[in-house]
Parts: structure tokens; sequence; C-alpha cells
């Protein structure tokens, strides 16, 4: 996008990555991003929040900083075709480059995720691809890991499953619990999805299909990965 200055020169700014965020909860990280997009750190214009919950907390989040927002009730819908034709429906109304999957607790159709490869993030809350589906926090305290975390990745067809952009490691204390561990991951949620983010809004991070490249650079298969030291 080009703007005049008030000097009359031509500035030439680059167009903010549109962006879908799709939730299913409270929507602490969609507030991660939303942060972002307001200080200016984040190069992404959130269009609008789809929820496939009726009234979570995150709806009000995107209401309060004046997204359009709406839910789409699964049960409304007979199978998961059905339901997941209605959110490509939704999404496409904004003409996103990028969707986002924050904490959105559905399981897409294989038609659905190939519609968005490589314009699609998921996080999940393992170092995947250790423990994929639900309860990773206790899982990965029953096992005895020293060492838990969170991961953004690419969807593709397979639950969980796609190729790693970044992770943050989280050690594991002797008193943990589910909830004390989640608390400590989510923070690192919050830094690391908008990281991700940023990179694919400035053109850094690429998924062609077959692999997923940070600045050019072909990423190893934890993806990049940072060490959190808070205990
Ligand atoms: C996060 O822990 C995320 O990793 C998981 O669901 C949770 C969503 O939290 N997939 P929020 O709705 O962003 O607060």
């Amino acid at each position: 996008m080009t703007q005049p200055s008030s000097d009359n020169q031509q500035i030439s700014t680059p167009t903010p990555c549109r962006v879908v965020v799709l939730i299913s909860g409270s929507g602490s990280n969609l507030q991660a991003l939303i942060d972002g997009q307001q200080q200016g750190t984040l190069p992404i214009s959130i269009e609008g929040v789809i929820s496939n919950k009726i009234d979570v907390y995150g709806l009000q989040r995107a209401e309060q900083a004046h997204i359009p927002n709406q839910a789409i009730n699964h049960r409304d819908y007979e199978d998961r075709e059905s339901f997941d034709a209605a959110l490509a429906s939704a999404i496409d109304q904004y003409q996103p480059d990028l969707v986002i999957l924050a904490g959105f607790m559905r399981i897409l159709t294989p038609a659905f995720t190939r519609q968005y490869q490589g314009r699609m993030l998921n996080i999940h809350p393992s170092l995947l691809p250790k423990y994929q589906g639900l309860h990773t926090h206790q899982r990965a305290l029953d096992a005895g890991d020293t060492q838990h975390g969170v991961t953004v990745h690419f969807v593709t067809e397979e639950l969980d499953g796609g190729p790693n952009v970044i992770q943050a490691v989280v050690p594991i204390i002797s008193n943990d619990t589910a909830d004390s561990l989640a608390k400590r991951v989510q923070a690192q949620e919050h830094l690391i999805y908008p990281m991700a983010v940023e990179w694919f809004a400035s053109q850094r991070l690429v998924f062609n299909g077959q692999q997923v490249t940070l600045d050019s650079e072909i990423l190893s298969s934890h993806g990049h990965q940072i060490h959190s030291n808070q205990t």
C-alpha cells in the first residue's frame, strides 16, 4: 500500500497480513495477538474472530477490540463436513491471508485442512510430536518428563501433526501439578504465537507443502526452539 506523506512524497507501507482467528474458549492467545496488533509490533489486521461455542470469553475480547466476531455452534450441524463448510464460508468472507487456530477445539476434516494448507497455524500445549491430543500437561507429569512445553505448527490433515514452526521448552519442577505447569506453559504460548505470526506476516515463514523455511533456511523437525528458565 502506498500513502502520500504530509510533504507530498510517496512513502511505502506494507499492507498488514489479513488474519482470522478461530477460538473455543477464553481467548488468551487471541488477546496476545490483539495486543501485538494494537501496539504495532505485529503487522497484522485481525479481520474476524469465529468461535464454535457461544458465550465464550474470547468473543468478548474481540468485541472490546472492535473486531467483527461470531459464533458458529458446531452442535447446529449434523456432521463435521457441514460444520466445516459453514466455517470455511464464514472465514472466506474475511479474505484472510492467514487462519490462526487459538485454542480451537474441533477436529477438522481433511478437505478443510487442505483448503488452508500453508496459511493455517495451530498452537498445541506439548513438545510435538509428543502428546498429540488432550490432557497434555498431566500426561507429561505422569510420564515423569523433566521438560514440557508448547508448539506452534502449520496445520495439515494429521491432528496436531503438521510441521513445527517454534517450540518453547518449559522445565517441569518437583511439586508441579497439571495446573501449575499449564500456567507456565501458557505464559510461553503468549510469547511464541505472536512470534510465529510475525514471521508469517512479514513473509519470512513459508510452508510449501513439503518443508518449512524461516528466512529461506529449512527448519529442523522440532522447529525453532526457545528455552524458558521460568519455574
Ligand atoms: C491453550 O492452552 C492452547 O495451547 C490450547 O488451548 C488453550 C487455549 O487457551 N490449544 P486460550 O483460549 O487462548 O486462553
